[in-house]
């Protein structure tokens, strides 16, 4: 593969022999007359047209081929592997369906997973789905308040945790009084578990390994996620059975999924592509999964490649960005299985694209989606060029436009927002219990992403940032209303504004601005102990990596900070209509 420069933009160009290997060889002939209800018969239904999607990812491959092959190949932190087949974890994830049926769990109640990377995530997903609950995750790298919110808003009726995680629910319990039960994967069966607790081990060993699937509505829901907005606490983001058509399609499609593939998704399930294409998309296309539960490091993730003969990675701009810092790692690994590479969650750009064909000779494909969109919405694709730096064409059966506020769609080359026509099967059902936030991604009509970004001529679509003041850091959605809640519970903050500052590796780092109360002056050790604060109160990767204590913070006349205007001055920008600014 080779770049050449075509009016200013650079271009790899696919090779006509390779796009026959292609799942979709011809973008254009699937694209024109694409219809979704042409899709749904490749995940399988239920008589009377009921569907679930945790049905989708194991049991239904029971009695073929895959249900003899590892659906699972995990690495410990520490080394040590494991493997599952299908069949393994249709049974796993059928003993956890009763586990859940027996301490009274039914279709659509909530219930979380608040665990590291270990295998029982992906049991409990499943076994979660098949009973109709709906199933949530959580990063464990969350803290008190993130947890609470969570928790609190969705009325979980039980979390899933280990020993080790369990002490930040422990100290919140008393204030989630529709919590039922903490179910702990222990391993001890039960030995440590105390009252009020239930042992995973212990009631998993008790457990019958047959369940007959519920049978969910395809608008039943599924699983949920917390996400980010500009304003207020995060919105629970919820998506329904239906959606696997979709999750199935765009694996097979756009990560290009064959039968005897590796697949490595470095992102957790705390976020949503650690759901759509950690565990749905992919089981359903009954390829082999690697889970690596360790931290990054460009030499281990090397050896995770070569040691299982990864054959698709799917990764992120920061990690790419980190791997980058080490170039001479790649030239101790052969990447001999690898064949197709992906990324997503932020601007790739072309810089690590250069960097993915020397290293591993392969051009890293960008993705584009959302938590609300389910599933991948824009996308370069196998069979297509690549314009570096462009995000792609949307997938068959989505329709994607920049328009202007009032919902016109503007024309080529004009920047806008990037809105997609409301309907595809993966798509948001709710705002969980706030109609309001739900009805506001479709004022125009079109669902507005919350991205600006342009179409060229010939229907490539360009990011250009977000619309509104979400910060994008290392992949992570974080609102800055809640850093700046989290912030100002700190005895020494009076006030605090949060932005998203542009930094070469992670994309954006958080940055505080923030107002000292009486009595309290700047040192070093303050700055440490308020970043301190927020990891434990808020999430381990949402602290303001930079913190400016300033003497008062520009509000407008309601006395909302403007944050526009602390961005701005941070990056020496003019600093815009202040007409209701007032500094005091
Ligand atoms: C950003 C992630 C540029 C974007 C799956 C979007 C991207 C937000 C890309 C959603 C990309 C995602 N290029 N930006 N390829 N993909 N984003 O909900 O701002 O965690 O709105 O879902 O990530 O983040 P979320």
């Amino acid at each position: 593969m080779t770049i050449k420069t075509v009016n200013q933009i650079e271009i790899i160009t696919k090779e006509a022999g390779k796009i026959n290997s292609c799942n979709m060889p011809d973008y254009k002939a699937m694209y024109t007359g694409f219809d979704w209800k042409n899709a749904y018969d490749n995940v399988s239904w239920f008589d009377n047209g009921k569907l679930n999607a945790g049905y989708n990812c194991f049991d239904k491959h029971l009695g073929t081929p895959v249900e003899n092959k590892d659906a699972l190949i995990w690495e410990g932190a520490t080394g040590e592997i494991e493997k599952y087949t299908y069949g393994q974890m249709a049974q796993l994830s059928n003993k956890f369906s009763n586990v859940l049926t027996d301490t009274g769990i039914k279709k659509g109640d909530r219930v979380f997973i608040f665990l590291p990377k270990i295998p029982e995530v992906y049991v409990t997903f499943v076994g979660i789905l098949k009973t109709g609950a709906i199933a949530g995750t959580m990063f464990s790298a969350f803290g008190k308040e993130a947890l609470i919110d969570r928790l609190g808003d969705s009325e979980a009726k039980m979390v899933i945790t280990t020993p080790e995680l369990k002490p930040r629910i422990d100290e919140i319990r008393d204030q989630l009084p529709k919590l039922e039960n903490v179910l702990v994967v222990d391993n001890r069966d039960g030995q440590d578990i105390r009252q009020g607790e239930l042992s995973y081990s212990k009631l998993m060993q008790g457990a019958s390994d047959e369940y007959d699937c519920v049978h969910t509505d395809p608008e039943d829901y599924s699983f949920m996620l917390y996400t980010s907005g500009t304003t207020g606490k995060s919105k629970g983001i919820v998506h329904a059975h239906l959606g696997i058509v979709q999750q199935d399609l765009t694996a097979n499609i756009v990560l290009d999924l064959k039968e005897d593939d590796i697949y490595w998704c470095t992102a957790d399930h705390g976020w949503v592509t650690g759901v759509s294409y950690g565990i749905l998309g992919p089981f359903s296309n009954g390829v082999t999964q690697v889970v690596y539960e360790g931290r990054f490091d460009a030499a281990k993730w090397y050896e995770v490649i070569d040691k299982h003969k990864v054959t698709v990675w799917y990764t992120a701009p920061t990690a790419i960005r980190m791997l980058m810092k080490t170039p001479e790692v790649a030239d101790n690994y052969s990447f001999k299985s690898l064949r197709y590479i992906l990324s997503v969650g932020e601007p790739l750009n072309p810089e690590a694209i250069r960097f993915g064909l020397k290293a591993y000779g392969l051009a890293f494909h960008d993705t584009w989606w959302q938590t609300e969109t389910g599933s991948i919405m824009i996308t370069n694709y196998c069979c297509m060029d690549i314009k570096l730096g462009s995000m792609g064409k949307p997938f068959p059966g989505i329709t994607a436009a920049i328009i202007d506020d009032e919902g016109n769609i503007v024309p080529p080359g004009t920047p806008g927002l990037l809105a997609l026509k409301p309907g595809w099967p993966s798509q948001l059902r709710e705002v969980w219990q706030n109609e309001p936030k739900f009805k506001e991604y479709f004022e125009t009509g079109w669902y507005v992403s919350g991205d600006k970004a342009y179409e060229d001529t010939d229907g490539y679509f360009w990011f250009i940032g977000r619309a509104d003041d979400v910060i994008m850091t290392a992949g992570e959605r974080v609102g800055p209303f809640e850093v700046e809640s989290a912030l100002v519970e700190h005895p020494s903050i009076a006030e605090a504004g949060v932005i998203g500052k542009p930094d070469p590796t992670r994309g954006e780092i958080i940055k505080a601005f923030i107002t000292l109360r009486e009595g309290y002056s700047a040192s070093d050790e303050l700055l440490d102990d308020i970043k301190k604060f927020v990891k434990k109160h808020l999430a381990g990767h949402a602290y303001p990596r930079e913190i400016d204590i300033v003497e008062s913070l520009p509000k407008t006349r309601s006395g909302k900070i403007m944050r526009r205007v602390l961005k701005a001055r941070e990056l020496g920008l003019p600093v815009g209509d202040v007409a209701t600014l007032e500094e005091d």
